[in-house]
């Protein structure tokens, strides 16, 4: 075996002012596996990761909740700390930035920046609130777009043109907080220098610690110049007070990766066998990487080495970037319902067949990976349980009936086992490399080929022949071992069903090495269907719960009087985003399996759409037919389980039989604009 390596992999910190999503399960998923692996091959390798816990945004945040940042930050830690366990997501520690041991770090680090002559103090202007006495970051500034003249751009960049600007470029700009024009004041600010650090940086990115990706991009940021880094903020802020300096905070984006350092430290006064300088001040003892989501290469692969070096602290092996999630090709997005909570996507899936969607679509190139759910259902039913737990309750179930469980004492087909054992070698180097789905096409493969040995060898006949019973013995032991053999290579992904079949192969949790040696003379429990498939009613489900979420009222959350001020108008623009036009009903029918739908055909003026209206229990179908109603047309489209729905159809009332909808008076005609 190679020799025992120490490594520590951190996860990107998620911020402690929302709820995760599946987008932040795709890095920790992936960090997962792959120290799930090295700890099977027999490695040190520890997982660690926190609530990244300042910033204006938790401030904000907390203030609205009517919580204090710290109550907040904490119950938020909780509630990440149990979504991540839930994905089985094996953390050895799930820290906080808000930490005594992040504050020392912080500190250390700047005062050695400090005595390096790496900081410089700097007065500069900058959007201020007159009313919530705050400087404003950029996104809490909006205005117009000073390219296209788009209308609520943010202070940074704009959504419509893609032009990215400085916040004082905006056209007639106001906080976002308090909706005031804000006005420009001056401050100081501590920069670092990390001009200083490109010959280091140059050198150091391209010394096989990133992905060709990121090189390339980083090559785009050297043409650029590297540019100083304001690493302070003015209070009000939630965060650390620099030390000899009045009023001013450390920027969350120094003490969030220092939060690495931090939740670490915090492990090592848990375990006291860690020794905090292997792993932070030295590169030959021990490795370090960081998985982290394509948005935040700039701060890991830039800032945080430079932050590193220059404090005199090692910097990474290796940082594993990650693309976004999409879901059905777009990015995740509340509009179109597709923004998925990971304790939405629990309530109804479990977590393995998400890590096993994610692996068998990973690869060390930074991709964006699309969950489409008719894919999911489809990989999840014919891979997993069609293929793979096929092997073990095929043959399993006659081990149990006709031998009590008894494996044979020997192995039938050495070669097929050695292939198979072998094969182990490579599927371990490409889940160590991060070629996940090539790893998992590799172990289907396999499991095709143990399916088809079962079928060939056809067990279930020779049983009914006399004197046959060795025969399907060993034939079952064979299907047996390869499935155990399977499940060790599944088991970074699949840990829980990892568990589940060590229980009934009634062994020892497995390690890598464990392929070496078959089963054999053994006696197995009970087979227990390891795995359901998934019915599609559980996916329409999950999008259901996920469509009820986003249109739950924010109110919610927010307190009365901010609901007043800024909830209850809506400017004339706004409402002119909506095209209510008037329509005529051409068509309207029952929805098999729909409760409460019709299925109407109306003339919106351009041609005839489709448009499922929960109108049902207040009218019959028949009595709509020719009626003019007033239509939603410029809705985006909604794929609902019965087909597309292509706006929607205006009713007032409460629901149910009280229902009514509104309709114009007579003369108007399809198409005409409702004003
Ligand atoms: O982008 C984010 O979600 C940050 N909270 C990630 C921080 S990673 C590390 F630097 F802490
Ligand atoms: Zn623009």
């Amino acid at each position: 075996m190679a020799a025992k390596r120490k490594i520590l992999a951190t996860n990107a910190l998620p911020y402690a002012n929302g709820t995760l999503h599946l987008g932040h399960l795709v890095g920790t998923i992936q960090g997962d596996m792959w120290v799930r692996l090295q700890k099977m091959l027999g490695h040190d390798c520890l997982y660690i990761c926190g609530s990244d816990s300042h910033g204006t945004p938790i401030m904000i945040q907390a203030e609205k909740l009517g919580m204090t940042p710290e109550a907040m930050i904490e119950k938020i830690r909780q509630e990440q700390i149990k979504d991540f366990a839930d994905f089985l997501v094996d953390f050895d520690n799930f820290h906080t930035t808000h930490s005594p041991e992040n504050k020392e770090l912080v500190e250390l680090i700047f005062k050695r920046q400090l005595e390096k002559n790496n900081i410089r103090t700097r007065t500069i202007k900058q959007f201020y609130d007159p009313v919530k006495n705050m400087f404003l970051p950029d996104r809490y500034i909006k205005g117009e777009c000073p390219k296209c003249g788009a209308k609520d751009q943010y202070g940074d960049s704009c959504e419509v043109c893609g032009t990215t600007y400085s916040p004082t470029e905006l056209i007639n700009p106001y906080s976002v907080l308090s909706g005031v024009k804000p006005i420009e004041k001056e401050s100081e600010h501590y920069f670092f220098k990390l001009e200083n650090f490109t010959e280091f940086l140059k050198e150091w990115t391209r010394r096989g610690h990133l992905q060709e990706q990121v090189i390339n991009k980083l090559d785009e940021w050297f043409e650029a110049g590297l540019k100083e880094w304001d690493i302070s903020r003015d209070a009000p802020y939630f965060g650390f007070p620099i030390p000899g300096a009045l009023n001013k905070y450390f920027y969350v984006w120094l003490d969030a990766p220092v939060g690495y350092m931090a939740s670490f430290k915090n492990l090592c006064e848990k375990r006291k066998e860690l020794n905090f300088s292997d792993y932070w001040e030295s590169e030959d003892k021990t490795e370090l990487y960081h998985f982290i989501g394509k948005d935040i290469i700039y701060f890991h692969a830039l800032f945080w080495p430079a932050i590193l070096h220059g404090a005199n602290f090692r910097t990474p092996s290796e940082i594993v970037v990650n693309g976004f999630l999409t879901i059905d090709g777009q990015k995740m997005s509340k509009s179109r319902g597709t923004f998925i909570k990971a304790r939405t996507y629990l309530n109804h899936l479990p977590p393995e067949y998400l890590r096993y969607y994610f692996a068998a679509k990973l690869s060390d190139r930074i991709e964006d990976l699309d969950i489409n759910f008719d894919d999911f259902t489809q990989r999840i039913n014919s891979d997993l349980v069609g293929k793979f737990v096929n092997i073990a309750s095929r043959s399993a179930s006659f081990l149990n009936k006709f031998f009590s469980g008894k494996l044979s004492s020997t192995l039938s087909e050495p070669e097929l086992y050695k292939q198979f054992s072998e094969a182990g070698n490579e599927i371990a180097d490409k889940l160590n490399r991060l070629e996940y789905s090539q790893a998992i096409r590799q172990i289907m493969a396999l499991a095709d080929k143990a399916n088809q040995y079962v079928d060939e060898k056809k067990p279930w006949s020779l049983m009914k022949e006399a004197d046959r019973e060795k025969e399907v013995q060993a034939i079952c032991t064979m299907a047996v071992n390869l499935f155990r053999l399977l499940m060790i290579y599944l088991k970074p992904v699949l840990p829980q069903t990892a568990k589940a079949s060590e229980e009934f192969l009634q062994i020892k949790p497995l390690q890598w090495q464990d392929k070496e040696t078959p089963l054999l003379d053994h006696t197995i429990a009970e087979f227990k269907p390891l795995m359901q498939r998934i019915d599609p009613k559980q996916i329409e489900a999950l999008k259901m719960s996920t469509q009820a979420e986003l249109e739950k009222p924010a109110a919610a959350t927010a307190k009365p009087e901010e609901v007043a001020s800024e909830k209850k108008y809506i400017n004339i623009e706004d409402f002119g985003k909506i095209d209510l036009r008037i329509a005529k009903i051409l068509e309207a029918n029952h929805v098999e399996g729909a409760d409460k739908l019709l299925q109407l055909k109306v003339d919106v003026g351009d041609g005839e759409r489709q448009i499922f209206a929960g109108i049902k229990s207040a009218y019959q179908p028949e009595s709509l037919i020719g009626k003019h109603v007033i239509v939603v047309a410029n809705l985006a489209p909604r794929k609902m389980r019965f087909g597309l729905s292509e706006g929607m159809v205006l009713a007032a009332g409460p629901g149910g039989s009280e229902l009514w909808l509104v309709s114009p008076d007579e003369g108007a005609k399809p198409g005409m604009k409702v004003k």
